[in-house]
């Protein structure tokens, strides 16, 4: 029997098409039928190979599982962008291509992406999420996350109550 290595790595620029394409099939699948669909075909085409380049340039901190040369999925994370909760740390997107969704890995991205803000010394880590995404609220629940503050945001006319979780 061969077994198929899966490593979760820091991401390099060679990885820029991929995660645009983990990127498009993981919105479509999470806000397809939530957001407005030309909004959502509108931040999905913006975020092509040549943003996620731009991206890994400034070397944020961007994680991705990579399968065996296929990219599963990615997170990206660093400090706190709202000074409103009181950690240190954000995971400011944690995506999985649908294929490979619901077997464990989004739990192990989260726990590399929580070590990478600890060994920068961001102490505490925070995620927002929308409410309307049910199933990554229920993954980040079921990751020990406790709701702490409430924000909105707008994505084609349409308003969205979104929650941020924490990890102290
Ligand atoms: C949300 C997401 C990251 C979860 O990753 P995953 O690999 O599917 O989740 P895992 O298999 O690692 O599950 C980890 C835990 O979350 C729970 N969980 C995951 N999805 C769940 C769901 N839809 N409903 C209930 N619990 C769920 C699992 O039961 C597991 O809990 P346990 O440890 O108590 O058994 C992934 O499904 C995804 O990328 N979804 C689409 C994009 C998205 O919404 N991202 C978040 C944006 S804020």
């Amino acid at each position: 029997m061969s077994t198929i290595p899966i490593d979760v790595r820091a991401a390099s620029e060679k990885d820029a098409d991929q995660l645009a394409g983990v990127q498009a099939r993981a919105w479509q699948g999470a806000y397809r039928g939530i957001i407005p669909g030309l909004a959502l075909e509108r931040f999905i085409g913006e975020r092509d190979g040549r943003w996620w380049q731009r991206v890994l340039r400034r070397r944020m901190g961007t994680l991705v599982i990579d399968f065996d040369g296929t990219l599963a999925g990615y997170a990206t994370c660093g400090p706190v962008r709202r000074r409103i909760v009181p950690a240190d740390g954000e995971i400011y997107e944690l995506y999985l291509d649908p294929d490979y969704q619901g077997v464990g890995l989004g739990a192990r991205l989260f726990n590399a992406a929580a070590k990478h803000l600890a060994t920068r010394r961001l102490k505490g880590t925070v995620a927002w999420v929308l409410d309307v995404n049910e199933p990554a609220v229920a993954f980040y629940r079921a990751m020990g996350g406790q709701p702490l503050a409430k924000s909105g945001e707008v994505f084609g006319g349409t308003r969205f109550e979104k929650t941020a979780y924490i990890w102290r």
